[in-house]
């Protein structure tokens, strides 16, 4: 008996030795400890043996049992750490490697270009006003001096709401609403979008942006007007840049005038920019029209203005070089990643 007890050890404990996983080293347990396990079934047996036998037979089994016990929980755990140290090994995340970044978002070059307008007005002692892009009809024409049937509201073709609401064709609103509220001195732009029916070409969008601007005080001349303009065109384009104004006719104001801007990408000398002129168109100007400072509520005989208007998508286009206002309107990251 000792022999076949000492037997089960060796094998059993070579067994555990050699299992490969945790299944391995339970089948073991059974086959050696189990209910019907070849070691429990000796126990069992041990009536048999002769009274002096027994005890020494009993220790002995109660060892082997022992030793395959603790040989079976060391190698459980022994797989348990080799598991753990593979896993560890396996998932291990190199924390060098660069992360994966958000694309970052910039400002649209119509967003720069207008901060940067409005930095030179501001730098001049303007402040920026805002009207609604839904406007009244009188807001946009009448108060204007163009009441209904007025030519000059053909130039404008105009997104009409009803008969009395429409979208804006201009920034020019924004001035008889600002009149209304303020009393002069009223030295503001007004930035924004505006729209028109107009046919989609390179030059053409029917959604676009303009500013506006507007000063009534005392005494407010064309000289001032002139002044103001040349100066935001330097600040604008470069201290180079010289302006000229062209004799224009508006309904809002008079005198009326254009002003161009030395061309930006030539310098004056003629390009393909310019077609040839030297100079870029850039806003229309000229003295607040009496009309429309009464409309206002301000008294023309004591006060004057001067007010101008420009397209923002011009300015940016001379600035970048882009040749169709459609790439403002697109978005299309391809274009719009450049800036
Ligand atoms: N509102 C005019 C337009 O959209 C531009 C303009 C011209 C605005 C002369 C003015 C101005 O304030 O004085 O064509």
């Amino acid at each position: 008996m000792r022999e076949m007890l000492e037997n089960i050890c060796k094998q059993a404990l070579d067994s555990i030795a050699e299992a490969k996983q945790s299944n391995d080293l339970e089948a073991i347990r059974v086959k050696y400890l189990g209910k019907k396990g070849q070691l429990t079934q000796i126990l069992r047996g041990m009536g048999k043996l002769s009274p002096e036998e027994r005890p020494v037979m009993g220790q002995l089994a109660n060892q082997v049992r022992g030793d395959i016990e603790s040989a079976l929980s060391s190698r459980v755990k022994e797989m348990e750490e080799m598991t753990l140290a593979k896993r560890l090994r396996e998932e291990t995340i190199d924390v060098t490697l660069p992360g994966k970044r958000p694309p970052l978002g910039g400002l649209h070059p119509l967003t720069t270009v207008l901060n940067q307008v409005t930095d030179v007005f501001l730098g001049m002692g303007f402040s920026v006003a805002e009207g609604p892009e839904v406007e009244l009809d009188y807001y946009n024409f009448e108060a204007l001096n163009m009441p209904r049937n007025h030519p000059a509201r053909d130039t404008q073709d105009t997104f009409y709401i009803n008969e009395n609401i429409l979208l804006r064709t201009h920034t020019s609103p924004t001035q008889i609403r600002v009149m209304e509220k303020q009393n002069p001195p009223i030295k503001i732009i007004v930035p924004g979008r505006v729209y028109r029916s107009d046919a989609v070409d390179a030059t053409h969008s029917p959604i676009f942006h303009q500013l506006e601007g507007l000063v009534v005080d005392k005494n407010i001349t064309m000289g001032d007007l002139k002044g103001v303009l040349d100066v935001f065109a330097k600040r604008m384009f470069g201290e180079k840049t010289r302006t000229r104004f062209r004799p224009h006719h508006f309904p809002f104001t008079e005198p009326s005038a254009e002003m161009d801007v030395s061309c930006v990408t030539c310098g004056g000398s003629g390009c393909r920019v310019c077609s040839n002129t030297g100079w870029i168109e850039i806003l229309g100007a000229g003295m607040v029209h009496p009309t429309v400072l009464e409309y206002g509520n301000i008294d023309p005989n004591r006060y004057s203005g001067f007010a101008f208007g420009m397209g923002l998508d011009r300015v940016v286009n001379q600035i970048y070089g882009i040749d169709d206002i459609r790439l403002l309107y697109e978005n299309d990251i391809r274009f719009l990643s450049q800036f």
